[in-house]
């Protein structure tokens, strides 16, 4: 597999880091909705912990995959791609960067703000405080969490909507090459079927 993204592939790296990113993010916004539900048992607080650790997992992928975008490019769009559609991708991409920045960020400044006892990444490493203690900044980084991760999820189910729409409908390479060689090929067109 090229590590590297080439004119018409993504390359190992940014698949890897995409699909890893896309999982963990999944998953760590279903132990947020659920976690507070919990009963309030030792492991209540040791679920919190995972979801901030998890959480703050994740932003250090999202700055090392910006760093490697900005370092090993993008593929041209798939050749016969409408410029609206092209255009269309671009800004929700550049939308997702900026959300799946400000969910750790807004999740690490509410945890800070709200004055609590330490956090340790997995219990293995004390993570610094951003802010003092500080009543509204805590509520508005709480609403603000919450709110943006339905906004993230809107624009993921449309983004892979879309995905799904280029591979099934356009019958076209979009989705095969963000997976490794011979997961998937790019359908045949519909003439030769
Ligand atoms: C939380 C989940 C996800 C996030 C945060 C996410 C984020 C992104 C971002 C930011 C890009 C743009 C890459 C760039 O230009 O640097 C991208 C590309 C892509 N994503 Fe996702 N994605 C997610 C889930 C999915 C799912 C579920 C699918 C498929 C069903 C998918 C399919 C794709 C494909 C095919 C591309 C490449 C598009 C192209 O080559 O123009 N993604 N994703
Ligand atoms: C990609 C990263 C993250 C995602 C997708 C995410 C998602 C979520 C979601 C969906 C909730 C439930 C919101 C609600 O119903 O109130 C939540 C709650 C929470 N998150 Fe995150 N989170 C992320 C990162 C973080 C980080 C890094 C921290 C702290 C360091 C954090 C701290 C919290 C806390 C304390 C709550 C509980 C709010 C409460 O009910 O009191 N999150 N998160």
């Amino acid at each position: 597999m090229t590590l590297k993204n080439s004119a018409d592939r993504w390359g190992g790296i940014s698949q890897l880091l995409h699909w890893s990113i896309a999982v963990l993010i999944l998953s760590i916004g279903a132990i947020g909705l659920v976690m507070g539900e919990l009963p309030r048992s030792p492991k209540f607080f040791w679920v919190y912990t995972v979801h901030k650790s998890l959480g703050l997992t994740v932003l250090a992928l999202v700055l090392a995959r910006i760093g490697w975008r900005l370092y090993a490019g993008a593929p041209q769009p798939v050749a016969g791609t409408p410029r609206w559609q092209s255009k269309l991708a671009s800004l929700t991409h550049g939308a997702i960067y900026m959300l799946i920045l400000a969910m750790p960020l807004s999740g690490w400044l509410y945890d800070s703000a709200s004055g609590l006892r330490p956090l340790r990444w997995f219990g293995l490493a004390e993570v610094p405080k951003l802010s003092r203690p500080n009543e509204g900044l805590a509520g508005a980084m709480h609403e603000t969490h919450e709110l943006l991760f339905w906004v993230l999820l809107a624009l993921v189910i449309g983004h892979a909507g879309a995905a799904l729409y280029h591979h099934f409908v356009q019958r076209d390479a979009t989705l095969a090459r963000m997976l490794p060689r011979r997961w998937i090929d790019a359908p045949p067109p519909k003439e030769s079927e």
